[in-house]
C-alpha cells in the first residue's frame, strides 16, 4: 500500500548532478575515533538508497555528515551544492531545513502535543499557526494519523510515534530525506508500512537515505544499497 503524499513544491536541483558528492571522506571524532574513512559515494535526485552495515559500522555517523551535524576531517564533500567542510555554520544551517531527518530514536518532544511536533520545522522557518494548522493535518493525513492531533507522544504506539517522526520530516518539503533506523523495533507488517510512507515521498521526487538492519525490507521495497564496513564502504549496486 502506498498512499499519495502532499505535492512537492519544493524547488529542485538538476536532475543530472549529483544531491550528494562524497569523495575520499574521512570523518574522526574528537575521540580519536574513526568512524569512516575513505568514502566515496555519489547519490542522484530521486534516488531511494538503504544504508546498512553492522552495528558501529558508521551508518549514523554518515547520515550525520549529510546534515552537517558533524564535518568532515578530510576528503570532499557536497550536498544540495553546498562545500560541507568549508561552509560557514549559517549555510550548514539552510541545509539542515531542507533536510528531513528521522532519527534512530525519533527524538519527538514528550511534552509537546503530536502538532506541536510535527509543526516544529515550519516554525523554526517563521510559519504563522495559521498557515501551519493545514500543513500538519495534510502530513498527518499522509501517515494516517490526522485523528492524533492533539495527541501526545507517550500515548501513540511505537509505530504511531515513528509516522509522526516521518511526518515531521517531511512537513517543510525537504527535497532529501534521511532516516535512520526508522524501522528498527517495530515488527515486520508495521516495518513495511512505516517504509510505504517512505517510498511514496521518494516516488513524488524526494530523495531519500535509509539506514537499516532489515534488508528483507528489500522484497517489498527494492532500492539501491550502500554498505559500510568498519567505516569504509564496502558494497554499493548503484
Ligand atoms: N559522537 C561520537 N563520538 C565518538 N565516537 C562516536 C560517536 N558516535 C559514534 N561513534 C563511534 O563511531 C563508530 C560508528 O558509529 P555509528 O553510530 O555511526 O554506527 P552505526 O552503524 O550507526 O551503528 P548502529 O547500527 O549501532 O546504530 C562507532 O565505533 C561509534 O562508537
Ligand atoms: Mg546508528
Amino acid at each position: 500500500m502506498t498512499t499519495p503524499g502532499p505535492g512537492v513544491t519544493f524547488q529542485r536541483m538538476s536532475e543530472t548532478s549529483p544531491l550528494i558528492s562524497m569523495h575520499k571522506v574521512m570523518l574522526r571524532y574528537p575521540t580519536g575515533k574513526t568512524a569512516l574513512s575513505g568514502v566515496t559515494l555519489d547519490i542522484l535526485p530521486g534516488q531511494f538508497v538503504y544504508l546498512t552495515g553492522e552495528s558501529g559500522a558508521g551508518k549514523s555517523s554518515l547520515l550525520r555528515l549529510l546534515y552537517g551535524g558533524v564535518r568532515p576531517t578530510s576528503g570532499q564533500m557536497t550536498v544540495q551544492g553546498l562545500d560541507m567542510r568549508e561552509a560557514r555554520e549559517g549555510r550548514i544551517r539552510d541545509i539542515r531545513q531542507r533536510t528531513g531527518i528521522v532519527f534512530q530514536d525519533h527524538k519527538l518532544l514528550f511534552s509537546r502535543t503530536v502538532f506541536e511536533n510535527v509543526a516544529l520545522p515550519l516554525r523554526v522557518q517563521g510559519w504563522e499557526t495559521e498557515r501551519l494548522i493545514p500543513r500538519v493535518r495534510k502530513v498527518l493525513e499522509y501517515v494516517g494519523l490526522a485523528d492524533r492531533l492533539w495527541s501526545y507522544p507517550e500515548a501513540l504506539s511505537g509505530g504511531e510515534q515513528q509516522r509522526v517522526a516521518i511526518a515531521r520530516a517531511m512537513t517543510a518539503n525537504p527535497p532529501l530525506l534521511l532516516a535512520d533506523e526508522p524501522t528498527g523495533n517495530l515488527d515486520i507488517d508495521t516495518a513495511r508500512r512505516v517504509l510505504d510512507y517512505l517510498v511514496g515521498l521518494n516516488r513524488q521526487g524526494t530523495t531519500v537515505i535509509m539506514s537499516t538492519h532489515d534488508l528483507h525490507l528489500l522484497e517489498s521495497h527494492p532500492g539501491r544499497v550502500v554498505e559500510l564496513h568498519a567505516g569504509s564502504l564496502v558494497r554499493d549496486n548503484a
